[in-house]
């Protein structure tokens, strides 16, 4: 990894790390560690290494209504169409055309492979106004994990935040989850907002606006990815773009 990074050869950069003179993401770097090149912090001497140039990545308030497919044959608007043409980039996962909020584009492809990907789980919250007013038992069948037609879910994070609204957070991203959870306890959604993935939230961020994510938003998201990787969640083989070093 420091290899790719330009820092000298595989034994040099064995040499640095047993010498304690590397962190990653703050920790010092131990030998044969997976980091995710282009996004880790790395710091030789205290001095920190370079994000690989050319990859961007913006955080979009989608509004009701856009897709998030990059083109849609039925001729609605994609999320695409709400952030720079050049370079092309890509959404990290989904959310329904009828869902707002907060969702990320980039050209990173192995930073959107580790952040989709379910089993590496990093938590999303969610506020959900649904139809009627869910009772205590309700709720806590959503926190305990509901039974939907492709399995189970996971135990959630729910809270209530008025009659009606409900703060669940996840971190499966199942095809309409938070939809078809609430529908299974017999209060449909009636409107859907992503407010945070990861640590991350922006509530100046207005609907249909979009801002680039700073290197620190970039690599804290990585960083959490790799803890849930910590946790157990892991695909067989891990995602493309993450090396040893
Ligand atoms: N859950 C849903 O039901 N829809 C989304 O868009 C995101 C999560």
């Amino acid at each position: 990894m420091l290899s790719r990074a330009g820092l000298g050869s595989r034994r040099v950069c064995d040499d640095l790390i047993a010498a304690g003179r590397v962190t990653v993401n703050g920790a010092p770097a131990v030998l044969g560690q997976r980091v995710h090149t282009a996004t880790a912090l790395v710091t030789v001497d205290g001095v920190p290494l370079g994000v690989a140039p050319g990859l961007v990545y913006y955080l979009v308030n989608k509004p009701v209504g856009v897709v998030t497919t990059s083109a849609d044959p039925q001729g609605r608007p994609t999320v695409l169409s709400l952030v720079p043409s050049e370079p092309r980039v890509f959404s990290v996962g989904r959310l329904d055309m009828d869902t707002e909020g907060l969702l990320i584009l980039t050209n990173d492809g192995a930073l959107a492979q580790l952040l989709s990907h379910p089993s590496f789980g990093v938590r999303k919250e969610y506020l959900a106004e649904v139809d009627g007013t869910p009772s205590p038992s309700a709720v806590r069948a959503l926190r305990e994990g509901i039974v939907l037609d492709d399995g189970p879910t996971a135990p959630a994070t729910v809270g209530v935040v008025a009659p009606g609204v409900l703060r669940i957070e996840i971190h499966e991203g199942r095809n309409r989850q938070v939809r078809r959870m609430c529908e299974a306890i017999g209060h449909p959604v009636v409107r859907l907002v992503r407010a945070r993935i990861g640590t991350l939230a922006d509530r100046s961020l207005k609907p249909g606006h979009w801002r680039d994510l700073s290197t620190d938003e970039v690599r804290m998201l990585a960083t959490e990815a790799v803890r849930s990787e910590d946790r157990g969640a892991r695909p067989p083989g891990g995602p493309e773009g993450w090396t040893g070093h």
